[in-house]
């Protein structure tokens, strides 16, 4: 039987280049998608950028332009990435369009129209100076609990304490670094307590990991709360119909998007939409995304779709987060890789071959060991796949002009290799790739055994053996098919060269069934080669010169201001006022009992300052002796309890972002010049 499935994965937000993180997840869902196109199955594969929201309006107006020119360049960015992973997107939108927004309207007013929707006055910080209402992730203050300053509205990131932004001491506005003010404002919400029946039976139809539904049962004993659903202006999304100065908040528009995206697909092809979304539908919808936004996709998702007449999803399946080197990806260690950079040095299967060789269909995390990455792709791709061919593909085009024998050498292995693949498929099914994985490898382990036993290479130089020669080599391309087969969702540009080699027709899931014999292959070309640890290095190398600013490591939910907004404007004559000079910093201690400081001693020509810097957490004191750097030299001096600052070193840091950064000169510049 054809299923007919579409299947999506998370919109990427529309503020910061694609990384290593994100790929795991698209490569996930290409898998699956490549997996049951081949299975014969009718496949839609769709996505889109996530394009609304305060971070994104922000950072469009700190760059100068509008929030559609920043959406539309991050959208080229985005599906050049994707396209050179290889990711198979029948299509890709984006989900400030007009698709969507008649979509997220009909919502809407269908959810009205039940009763769903309330209305009431809430009590929210406001900029007064901006003239916006500010997001929690956008007041900054001292922490309620331990003091510590410079924290978020709504967690402490050095005690952890969690608490609302109202809690804060001394609390400033993120963008303009105003005092917030308290501001009455309706909003609007959707209640999703109507839903908790609708949500219940979904849960047992078993459309999520047991882990994900555990943590629903989590939150259905907690109380399904309202959902607040608007945003008041300005903000860059959709005008809530009826509502003037609201807007629909950017979580609320953006899983419509997979369903405006889906739209524009049928538009193009002339397919019908309500087929796959209207209630009652029976083709399947799949929704692959990260752990982190589960609540999103398994309460208020379904619950919306239910409220609007839609299906519900028939899959909502999760995946953990990405670390690198056994560690968070981080900025400072250079281990936050973005997709161009690998790309720009790095074989894009390779990676998907190792993701696919991680992911087992949980939620647990998967690590990127660079190390283990290199040592697997080389061992396991090139050493035992790819040498499969090499090693075989030679005789027959040598001694036999390209053409396979007529009859199997050991068709009894061969029958081994074709019954795997059940189990295999079962695997991919379940997105078990780690599974899938190993078992492909177990064969490929099987095959080169083979071929090491029966040494075609001997025979040949025997002489009068050649039919046995030939039968060999036969016998080892034709488990190379089957592995390839097998392989091929996971590495289709691989498999379209193995392909165009064999010439034996399209690898299809089924294709083992037929042998290829008495056939003429053409001449081998290299596959894959081996990945040299120097190119590694040099993608690391290169991504550090081109980190983005904080917006791509913020968190999905309402995000971390994208980039500080640039304070308000001054004069030259103010600017002059300050007297920056080059110092040389010649000592760099520890200070008894600071846990961010370190004193310098920095030597400005005319004299020399001691300065408490608060780098500590990201410089050793013995990498600053000896280098040059920038100083407020006029600064008024601080009594501080570890004694006299005379002056203050100039760093660079994001608004949330990990990393300290101290600024040096140019080569050639000396201490004491002035710096303007
Ligand atoms: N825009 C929302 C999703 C809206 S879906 C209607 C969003 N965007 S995101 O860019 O932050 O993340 C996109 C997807 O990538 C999410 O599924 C997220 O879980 C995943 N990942 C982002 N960083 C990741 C890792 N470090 N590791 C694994 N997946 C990660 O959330
Ligand atoms: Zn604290």
């Amino acid at each position: 039987m054809t299923r007919r499935i579409l299947v999506t994965s998370a919109l990427p937000y529309a503020n910061g280049p694609i990384h290593l993180g994100h790929m795991v997840e698209y490569i996930q869902t290409d898998i699956w998608a490549r997996f049951q196109r081949m299975r014969g199955h009718e496949v839609h594969y769709v996505c889109a950028d996530d394009a609304h929201g305060t971070p994104i309006m922000l950072r469009a107006q700190n760059e100068g332009i509008t929030p559609e020119a920043l959406i539309s360049r991050i959208g080229q960015e985005h599906r050049a990435d994707f396209a050179d992973f290889l990711i198979g997107f029948d299509h890709y939108h984006v989900t400030h369009s007009e698709e969507n927004r008649v979509l997220a309207e009909a919502v809407y007013r269908a959810l009205r129209a039940g009763g769903h929707i309330a209305v009431r006055t809430i009590r929210q910080a406001y900029d007064p100076v901006k003239e916006m209402f500010l997001p929690d992730r956008f007041i900054k203050g001292e922490c309620p609990k331990c003091g510590a300053p410079d924290q978020y509205g709504d967690s402490c990131e050095v005690c952890g304490a969690t608490y609302s932004p109202t809690d804060l001491k001394n609390p400033k506005s993120a963008i303009s670094g105003a005092t917030p003010v308290e501001r009455e404002s309706e909003h609007y919400f959707f209640k999703l307590g109507d839903f908790e029946a609708v949500l219940k039976n979904w849960l047992a139809s078993s459309a999520v990991q047991p882990e994900i539904a555990a943590k629903m049962n989590e939150w259905f004993a907690a109380g399904l709360q309202d959902w607040d659903i608007s945003r008041d202006a300005p903000y860059f999304g959709f005008a809530i119909p009826d509502a003037p100065g609201k807007y629909f908040y950017v979580w609320l528009d953006a899983p419509i998007g997979y369903m405006a995206s889906f739209k524009a697909l049928c538009q193009i092809k002339g397919m019908d939409f309500d087929a796959f979304w209207k209630r009652g539908s029976e083709t399947e919808l799949w929704h692959f995304i990260g752990k982190d936004i589960a609540y999103f996709h398994t309460l208020f998702w379904p619950a919306m779709l239910a409220g609007s007449q839609h299906r519900l999803p028939t899959c909502v399946r999760a995946h953990g987060f990405l670390t690198v080197n056994g560690q968070k990806m981080s900025k400072s260690r250079g281990t936050f890789i973005m997709a161009r950079s690998f790309l720009n040095h790095l074989n894009p299967e390779a990676l998907r071959y190792y993701f696919a060789a991680k992911l087992n269909g949980t939620v647990e995390d998967i690590d990127l060991n660079l190390e283990d990455f290199m040592l697997r792709v080389n061992a396991d791709l090139v050493g035992k796949v790819v040498n499969l061919a090499s090693r075989t593909a030679g005789f027959i085009q040598r001694l036999f002009d390209g053409r396979l024998a007529q009859e199997l050498h050991d068709p009894a292995l061969y029958h081994e290799f074709v019954a795997a693949g059940d189990s295999i498929a079962a695997a991919y099914e379940a997105s078990d790739t780690a599974r899938a994985m190993r078992e492909i490898m177990a064969l490929a382990d099987r095959a080169n055994q083979y071929i090491d036993q029966h040494k075609p290479w001997a025979l040949a130089k025997e002489g009068g053996r050649e039919e046995e020669v030939q039968a060999i080599c036969t016998q080892g391309l034709n488990l190379f098919r089957v592995l390839m087969t097998y392989l091929k969702p996971v590495l289709p540009g691989m498999a379209q060269k193995v392909e165009a080699f064999l010439h034996f027709g399209e690898l299809t899931w089924d294709a083992p069934h037929q042998l290829m014999l008495h056939h003429v292959i053409q001449p081998f070309e290299p596959l894959m080669t081996r990945i040299e640890k120097d190119k590694i290095d040099a993608m690391l190398e290169e991504n550090k010169t081109t980190l983005p600013g904080p917006a791509a490591a913020a968190p999905a939910t309402e995000a971390k201001p994208a980039i500080e907004p640039i304070a308000e404007t001054i004069s030259i004559e103010d600017f002059a006022k300050i007297d920056l000079r080059i110092a040389r910093i010649v000592k760099a201690e520890h200070v008894e009992g600071a846990d961010k400081l370190l004193r310098l001693t920095l030597d400005i020509g005319s004299e020399t300052r001691n300065v408490f810097a608060g780098i500590k957490s990201a410089y050793k004191p013995e990498d600053l002796e000896g280098r040059l750097t920038v100083m407020v030299a006029n600064l008024a001096p601080r009594k501080m309890k570890f004694g006299l600052s005379e002056g203050m070193v100039l760093a660079a840091s994001g608004a949330g972002a990990p990393g300290l950064f101290i600024l040096s000169p140019d080569e050639g510049a000396q201490p004491g010049m002035r710096v303007k």
